[in-house]
């Protein structure tokens, strides 16, 4: 089986790709081979470069992590954001289906408004707010039914830079109080978590949307603490406060709720991901 991921050394890319080798190592399936297309060897906005990767290595599934997720910066240039997220999705699915691959697409809880007070299901209707929940959601417009779609939220893992590590370092750094919004209520999700959600239903082929996140929810004011004292920190150091409240005011807005329901895998008898809590912990020790 040949698997090409794109966004090969993103914070998912690169847990599916260190998966994928690990299965190739223990050659505990079928014989696996894998292509891990950082940024730099695909850039997927390019479709001439696109069809090549993909016409060559002609692989029976393409896990495509590539994304531009700098939500504000994609607010200041929405061109860009569409360009890589919509349209390099196109270029993708343009490929895979000349070659005959079978496409995961990784999704966001920012596809939605947040005007909802229960978790979005799968089959929810999306009304992004932002430049970046747009370009995503023009992503998964070019997926086809029978192709793999999961939609996450919050994602933190190993590699990268991303809100667990600048909790951190904010927590080590300064010695003073730590301003955390808590009107924004999501379910924080661990990459190393996720990637292996992601290779159990892609090399399945297992068609549709997913919503795939850890379990439960919070707010970033309650993510922080829990990421201070998973840490040893002082969890009393951070103080909640509002949206509105944040200077300079973010760029791009948010879902006030973004919780999802994984409907899809909970109703089909599927294994859910562990609660946020207990992996959020895990990950802060492994980051140290
Ligand atoms: N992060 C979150 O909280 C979150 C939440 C929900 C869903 N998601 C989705 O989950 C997926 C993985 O996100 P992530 O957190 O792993 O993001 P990430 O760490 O930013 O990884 C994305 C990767 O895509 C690469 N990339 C950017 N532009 C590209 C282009 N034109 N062509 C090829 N590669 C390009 C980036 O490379 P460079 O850094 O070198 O540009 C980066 O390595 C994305 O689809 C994202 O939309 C993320």
């Amino acid at each position: 089986m040949r698997i090409l991921v794109t966004g090969a050394s993103g914070q998912l890319g690169s847990e599916v790709v260190r998966l994928l080798q690990q299965r190739e190592a223990e050659r505990r399936r079928d014989r696996l081979e894998v292509a891990a297309a950082d940024h730099a060897k695909l850039d997927v906005s390019r479709r001439d470069a696109v069809m090549a990767a993909i016409s060559s290595f002609e692989p029976d599934v393409v896990f495509h992590a590539a994304a531009w997720t700098a939500v504000d910066a994609c607010e200041g240039d929405p061109d860009r954001a569409l360009a890589v997220n919509g349209l390099g999705t196109r270029h993708v699915a343009e490929a895979a289906r000349r070659a005959g691959s079978h496409v995961v697409y990784v999704s966001t809880d920012y596809v939605f408004d947040g005007r909802s007070s229960e978790p979005y299901t799968e089959w929810d209707t999306t009304n992004p707010l932002s430049a970046y929940g747009r370009s995503k959601r023009a992503g998964e417009l070019e997926i086809d039914p029978v192709w793999t779609t999961v939609r996450t939220s919050w994602l933190m893992g190993r590699t990268g830079s991303n809100i667990a590590k600048t909790i951190l370092r904010l927590g080590r750094e300064r010695g003073e109080a730590l301003p955390f919004v808590d009107d924004q209520t999501g379910s924080p999700t661990v990459a190393c978590d996720l990637a292996e959600k992601l290779l159990e239903l892609g090399l399945a082929r297992r068609p549709g949307v997913f919503h795939v996140t850890n379990q439960g929810s919070t707010t970033w004011f309650g993510l922080a603490r829990a990421v201070l004292s998973a840490a040893g920190l002082d969890p009393g150091r951070v103080e909640p406060i509002k949206t509105a409240e944040l200077v300079p005011p973010r760029p791009a807005r948010r879902p006030a709720f973004s919780v999802l329901d994984n409907a899809a895998l909970r109703l089909g008898g599927d294994r859910l991901l562990p609660a946020w809590e207990e992996s959020v912990e895990r990950l802060v020790s492994a980051l140290g």
